[in-house]
């Protein structure tokens, strides 16, 4: 572990702020190598080594203590270097009888987990506040590319919108369905979920003369789409933008978010620069100011074009 920095634990006021606004799922704890996840009545130990693995379990007990939470299970996920390494957490503490699946609130809206899916629980947590964004901006038609489990779909619809998801997983987006009717959202009319590639599907939609006032870009790093198309987002995130904003009303807000640690904010300010001048739109940007459980540096770089 890197011991020159410390863990950042969250203070106990600021997790009864996020208790008392009835958000279960948020970051406890982040060091350099590793970090803790609340997750409703669950806790998640991620790590990138045993020792960090360790010391995160161990000093997790006095800070329960002193916040006053006392998690029902704790699990425990490896984070790898490579993809292919990637496995489901498992089980540290905790009885091991009930289901591997959990529900958590946020902003009045649920989501559901499942430990047991694979890598990914279901939820990213450092897209909350650009989730929250996304409601306040009560957009009418939104589109969420690599939507995974729909969260801002379910978000942006609770706050009415019309949506449209796609993802390449048709698992992912069966979770996401879920995840509406979770939220007590009918599907059958004003929600449209397409498993295919972003790729094809985006001039399928220019060519039907679609148009949404909100877009959802948050690829990943790389991936394998249709006949084993390689996405690589530092190559390919410029062209993706500038054709999202062929489907863009006028004054869309469309979120540019990476997790890739060699694309900036100057990066990704950068390509929404040549590609609003591309499309003679106005240069307008936002973001959302860190969020109180991440640390400066942790999380999605993201950047909302307004
Ligand atoms: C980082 S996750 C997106 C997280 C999501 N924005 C959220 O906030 O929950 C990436 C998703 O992209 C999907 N994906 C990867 N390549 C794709 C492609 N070419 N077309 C459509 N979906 C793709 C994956 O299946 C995965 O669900």
């Amino acid at each position: 572990m890197n011991h020159s920095l410390p863990t950042i634990w969250l203070k106990p006021a600021q997790f009864a702020a996020f208790t008392a606004t009835g958000t279960t799922a948020h970051r406890i704890a982040t060091n350099p190598d590793g970090w803790i996840e609340r997750l409703g009545d669950d806790a998640l130990v991620c790590f990138k080594n045993d020792a960090t693995r360790d010391t995160l379990v161990n000093t997790l007990t006095p800070w329960i203590t002193t916040a006053g939470w006392q998690p029902r299970r704790i699990f425990a996920k490896f984070l790898p270097r490579q993809n292919q390494d990637r496995i489901a957490p498992v089980l540290l503490s905790g009885d091991s009888t009930p289901s591997l699946t959990t529900t958590i609130t946020e902003a009045g809206a649920s989501y559901a987990l499942d430990f047991a899916a694979g890598y990914s629980h279901g939820l990213f947590l450092d897209q909350r506040s650009n989730r929250t964004f996304l409601s306040r901006v009560s957009p009418k038609h939104v589109l969420n590319t690599f939507s995974y489990t729909c969260a801002f779909s379910v978000a942006a619809a609770l706050a009415g919108a019309q949506t449209l998801s796609v993802d390449l997983s048709k698992k992912s987006l069966e979770r996401g369905r879920e995840n509406f009717a979770l939220n007590q959202i009918d599907t059958s009319a004003h929600h449209r979920f397409i498993a295919d590639d972003v790729l094809d599907v985006l001039p399928r939609l220019i060519h039907r003369g679609e148009k949404f006032d909100a877009i959802i870009l948050d690829p990943p790093t790389f991936s394998r789409g249709n006949q084993g198309r390689r996405w690589q987002i530092e190559q390919h995130l410029e062209d993706l933008l500038s054709t999202a904003m062929e489907l863009a009303t006028p004054k869309a807000h469309i979120l540019l978010s990476t997790n890739c640690t060699s694309l900036t904010i100057r990066d990704l300010e950068t390509m929404a620069r040549y590609c609003c001048k591309l499309h003679r739109r106005p240069v307008n940007f936002h973001r959302e100011s860190q969020q109180t459980d991440f640390p400066p540096g942790h999380g999605a770089t993201t950047l909302w074009l307004v």
